[in-house]
């Protein structure tokens, strides 16, 4: 087990209608708060309609920003930026789902910041202050509730990059599994999708004598994966909802890579495909991920047979590990299935020719991934693989 700190400072409010409770953890830090919000789902559902009734009710005077699309732009990041300096607006509060609360936190370190936010996904800076975030979230997937990460796209330059900081992580974060009642069936697979990824990418290392936290990583993988298939029957179920969304934040909240290290190239490689395709975060995933096992699984075997028989509970064939390793990999892919995702390019509409171009921009910074390191070649091969 490698060394390691552990410091996860965001508060998690979680439960029915703790929403209410907003403007009671906002009034904590301000008089003045940026509401910002995607494209609309807040006000179909009532849910803008609540947040304003309480943060009234705590004499919280309320700018808003809307209009976040998936795949947050830079462009309204930085809209949100001038707004806040103009009105000198020291909190946002993010209502929605991974795309919102990054774009918030993007926004959160640009307003003291002197140069192009955009420094910060460029690599050029790393960001040491940003102003204070809360979240409500209502969509279980990206973990950003809780996490230092934010994922922007520059639309101009077609590219999707991440910034990790710890002044990015929010103060608070309201989850209330009702609130996802309403998330189209895609859209929660999408989540599970994501979710998932998360874990795999912490649990696929090649760090030795990790067995609690593999655990825990095995825990948290079949619970996402029962409960989603549960959804697909029982879109109302608060016990799967309620499951759900608190493994989305544990998949992120850095218990899991307690002590080891991350992967992370299926992340690095969805990317790209997000970028040139603007598709759901999950979905990329969904398609990247079985590729990136066919292709690496040779590197540690014993970690392949592992996943197979404790999460999907398949007999090993001792005579056989590959077939076993295998079964396990297209497990994954009629999970992915069954909830509604795709697990090939050609599931979407894809353009081959532009597998040259991500594999180079997934590569921009170096080699990527742990458990295999990986060069623009191998990235390429595993572009195909997943055609
Ligand atoms: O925009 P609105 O109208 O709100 O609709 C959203 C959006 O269309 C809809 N939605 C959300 N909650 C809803 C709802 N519709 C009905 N009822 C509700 N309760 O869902 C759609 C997707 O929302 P989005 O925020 O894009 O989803 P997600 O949470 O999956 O976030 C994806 C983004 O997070 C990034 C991804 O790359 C992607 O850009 N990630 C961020 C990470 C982080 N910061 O730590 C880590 C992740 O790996 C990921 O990269
Ligand atoms: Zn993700």
């Amino acid at each position: 087990m490698n060394n390691f700190i552990f410091k996860n400072g965001t508060k998690v409010i979680f439960g029915k209608s703790t929403e209410e409770l907003v403007g009671i953890e906002v009034k904590k830090y301000t008089d003045k708060v940026l509401l910002h919000y995607g494209g609309g789902s807040i006000k179909r559902t009532g849910l803008y309609d609540t947040i304003i009734k309480s943060l009234d009710e705590h004499n919280i005077e309320v700018f808003e920003l809307g209009g976040v699309k998936p795949n947050p732009r830079l462009t309204l990041v930085q809209e949100g930026i001038d707004l806040c300096r103009s009105k000198n607006i020291d909190f946002i509060l993010a209502v929605g789902g991974g795309s919102v609360i990054d774009s918030a936190k993007a926004i959160g370190v640009g307003v003291n910041y002197e140069g192009n936010v955009w420094d910060f996904y460029d690599y050029k800076t790393s960001p040491e202050k940003s102003i204070n975030l809360g979240v409500i979230l209502t969509i279980p997937a990206a973990g950003s509730e809780t996490s230092p990460s934010s994922v922007i796209t520059n639309e101009k330059e077609r590219l999707k990059r991440g910034v990790t900081a710890d002044c990015m992580r929010p103060e608070f974060a309201i989850l209330n599994p009702e609130l996802t009642y309403t998330l189209p069936d895609y859209q929660t697979a999408c989540g599970a999708a994501d979710m998932l990824a998360h874990v795999m990418e912490r649990y696929f290392v090649q760090t030795e004598d990790v067995r609690f936290t593999d655990r825990l990583c095995e825990a948290t993988m079949k619970t996402i994966i029962e409960q989603a298939e549960k959804l697909i029957y029982d879109t109302e179920s608060y016990a799967a909802r309620s499951e759900l969304m608190w493994c989305g934040t544990v998949a992120h909240n850095d218990i899991l890579d307690t002590g080891r290290g991350g992967d992370w190239a299926s992340h690095s490689m969805e990317h790209e495909i997000s970028a040139m395709n603007d598709i759901a975060h999950g979905a990329g995933l969904a398609i990247v991920f079985p590729a990136w096992m066919k292709y690496v699984y040779r590197e540690n075997k014993g970690k392949f047979l592992q996943f197979t028989t404790r999460v999907f509970n398949i007999d090993q064939n001792f005579d056989d590990p590959d077939e076993t390793i295998l079964k396990g990999i297209k497990a994954l892919e009629t999970f992915f299935t069954n909830i509604g995702l795709p697990t090939r390019l050609s599931d979407i509409e894809f353009d081959e020719s532009l597998i040259p171009e991500m594999a180079q921009k997934a590569t921009l910074n170096g080699p990527i991934g742990s458990f295999k390191s990986l060069l623009k070649d191998d990235v390429e091969k595993i572009y195909n693989l997943a055609l």
